[in-house]
């Protein structure tokens, strides 16, 4: 069975430091989105906005990804490229997926973002797949086990939307000295408990939800996620802090708080 790994009080202030600097870019980046911006737009203000907190976008040049977000709009699950061609349009729903790197620490979050004004069948997907990131908080205390997270984000969509997919193959992780390290953490019920969470551990919690089937495909760029029925999906994701208690929500900007933690 692996550990995860502690960190010590100098890396967590270096993971607080990011993360803070993360939450901020994505409550200012969400202020853009609107009717006829398009995700290239969004792309360079992020960039602007990463420079000007002090940080470096950890998604660029990534495995080769060439942006520094991933802009995923309807039935783009992830990483969605961010495009000139790609316009928003009232109605659109779109995750915002970033992180940024400081002093050789990581963060990463995402959230899903309502285009002008949407069904309320998009807000309710979104507003759930948000929830069942903070059920999960409950359960994610020292000394308790990895996989109680992944059956409660599991247990709370199927309790409370049955008839939403959680996607299997793209799981949450463990984050710190790089932006994904073991372990992985699916949003799937798991059969065995998995390791020991301690006090000090950092890793990045990321249900992602369709309105459908939880089957995916990736398109001709290599990147883009869109799911296989074309239903539309939510992605919320932030980098948190296992403490004795509740975590620390380290990527929680404030904006993002005020919307509450249920
Ligand atoms: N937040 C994304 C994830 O955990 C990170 C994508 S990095 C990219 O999968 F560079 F590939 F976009
Ligand atoms: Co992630």
């Amino acid at each position: 069975m692996i550990m995860i790994p502690v960190r010590d009080e100098k890396a967590i202030e270096c993971m607080r430091k990011c993360n803070k600097a993360l939450g901020v870019m994505l409550d200012e980046l969400s202020e853009m989105i609107r009717p006829g911006i398009t995700t290239y737009q969004l792309n360079l203000e992020a960039e602007k906005l990463i420079s000007k907190l002090g940080g470096r976008p950890n998604f660029k040049n990534y495995e080769g990804y060439p942006a520094s977000i991933c802009a995923s709009v309807n039935d783009e699950v992830v990483h969605g490229i961010p495009s000139q061609k790609r316009v928003l349009k009232e109605g659109d729903i779109i995750s915002i997926d970033a992180g940024i790197e400081m002093n050789g620490y990581h963060s990463d979050a995402a959230r899903t973002f309502g285009v002008g004004s949407i069904s309320p069948e998009c807000a309710q997907l979104i507003k759930s797949t948000r929830s069942a990131f903070f059920a999960a908080m409950k359960a994610a205390v020292s000394g308790g086990r990895l996989y109680d997270i992944s059956n409660a984000v599991a247990a709370y969509i199927e309790e409370t939307e049955s008839d939403y997919g959680i996607i299997r193959e793209l799981t949450g992780h463990g984050i710190g000295r790089k932006l994904h390290e073991n372990p992985m953490i699916p949003n799937y019920h798991k059969k065995t408990k998995g390791p020991r969470l301690s006090k000090g551990n950092t890793l990045a919690v990321e249900p992602m939800i369709t309105m459908g089937r939880p089957d995916i495909e990736i398109l001709d760029d290599d990147w883009t996620v869109v799911t296989s029925d074309g239903s539309w999906a939510a992605h919320y994701e932030n980098t948190i802090l296992i403490t004795d208690g509740y975590p620390e929500i380290l990527s929680l900007g404030e904006k993002e708080k005020e919307l509450g933690l249920e």
